[in-house]
């Protein structure tokens, strides 16, 4: 048999919670891709908080020479506790998202069994948000002035361009008809000319180029309703940065929670190594308890896997995760378990082992 090149994966496990569910999703994704023949070969990045306050910069000079050398990249989470919130997500998470031109963010909600339902009414909804990576209210150009006067003042400014909605707008409507899906727009523009920008151009390349995928657009307040009232109404739902962010928050408790969702920064169409991470953040309240949930993380691993082109890894992982879910150690509190950190990886871990067709 020809030898299969090994994976190569920068890990960033980053600050608290993060590093402790890298720590137990990695060998899961380890074991996934050797039971298919593959070598995953990592790169242990010690990028963080710890790394800033300790050196001054959270990642070297050369960060994104040595991420490129990489197939992909796996991130646990950045907030570090004793750093202001946006110097951990400005010295990290935005500039890899930014630099490395990761424009569309995937962030798919599934429902599993086994799980106290959060969300009532949800089963048998799929739903992927498709949300813009590399602008919109993320531009972090802004500043404020008369600095604690009356009349102090401050602004951020947003930008939405033509080229970056047509590029994640055109990898919303591919994936949309891959799966036979509507394609749902979140706007504003019943308030917002920027968001006009956007309805024009999506429903514009629906019609001229997807005319088999249906397209609506839905204002972002009722969306956020209708994902959690109506969530099977959905498929695709395409949104800017920053409704991208917060519906993807709105929606975890579809799947269980914060701790259940994963997610991809990917640059279709670029040889760029794409960024795989949970969606939630370092969970502070939680950190160095051994109970935050790994199972995001695990999930972000299998997306890393699949793009890869491990798809049975990645499917095996998927199964993995829904047989451990129907286990008491299976489960960490915040979907309803008495498990741990380490437990819930070891009973992925076991469910995985046992479909292996490689000893
Ligand atoms: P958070 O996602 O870290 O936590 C929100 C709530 O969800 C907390 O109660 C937390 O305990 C719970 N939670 C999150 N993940 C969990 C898991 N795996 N298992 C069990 N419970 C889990 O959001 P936050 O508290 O708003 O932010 C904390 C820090 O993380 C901030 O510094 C923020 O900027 C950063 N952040 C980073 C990312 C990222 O790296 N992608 C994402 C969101 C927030
Ligand atoms: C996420 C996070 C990030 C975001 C932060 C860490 C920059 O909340 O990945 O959802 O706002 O995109
Ligand atoms: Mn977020």
């Amino acid at each position: 048999m020809e030898a299969t090149r090994p994976l190569r994966v920068a890990v960033i496990p980053g600050d608290g919670i993060g590093i402790e569910v890298v720590d137990a999703a990695l060998p899961i994704l380890i074991e996934a891709a050797r039971s298919e023949g593959v070598e995953l070969r990592v790169t242990e990045l010690d990028w963080g908080g710890d790394r800033l306050l300790r050196t001054g910069e959270a990642m070297p000079v050369d960060a994104i020479d040595v991420l490129r050398q990489h197939d992909a990249v796996f991130l646990g989470a950045v907030g570090h506790a004793d750093l202001a919130p946006d110097v951990s997500v400005w010295t990290l998470t935005l500039r890899l998202r930014k630099e490395l031109g990761l424009y569309a963010n995937v962030r798919p909600i599934r429902v599993w069994k086994g799980i106290d339902a959060v969300v009532t009414g949800a089963e048998g909804s799929d739903v992927v948000i498709v949300r813009e990576n590399t602008e919109g209210e993320y531009t972090g150009i802004g500043g404020r002035v008369h600095a604690g006067l009356p009349d102090e003042i401050a602004t951020d400014v947003v930008v939405h361009s033509r080229r970056a909605i047509e590029r994640v707008a055109r990898y919303a409507f591919d994936l949309a008809r891959a799966r036979g899906d509507r394609l749902t727009l979140a706007t504003k523009s019943n308030v917002m000319p920027g968001y006009r920008l956007w309805d024009e151009i999506v429903l514009a390349l629906g019609r001229e180029e997807f005319p088999d995928v249906a397209v609506e657009t839905n204002f972002v307040d009722a969306l956020g309703a209708r994902l959690v009232q109506r969530p099977t109404t959905l498929g695709v739902v395409l949104a800017g940065n920053m409704f991208g962010d917060i519906l993807s928050d709105v929606a975890a408790p579809l799947a269980g929670g914060l701790g259940m969702a994963p997610s991809a920064n990917v640059a279709p169409g670029d040889a760029t190594p794409g960024v795989y991470e949970p969606v939630h953040g370092s969970a502070p309240d939680i950190a160095g308890r051994g109970i935050a949930n790994p199972i995001a993380s695990i999930l972000s691993g299998a997306m890393l896997l699949r793009d890869s082109g491990l798809e049975t890894a990645a499917a095996r992982i998927e199964e993995a995760v829904a047989v451990a879910l129907l286990q008491d150690e299976g489960r960490t509190p915040d979907i309803g378990g008495r498990g741990t950190t380490a437990s819930v990886a070891r009973t992925v871990d076991a469910a995985l082992r046992a479909t292996s067709t490689l000893s």
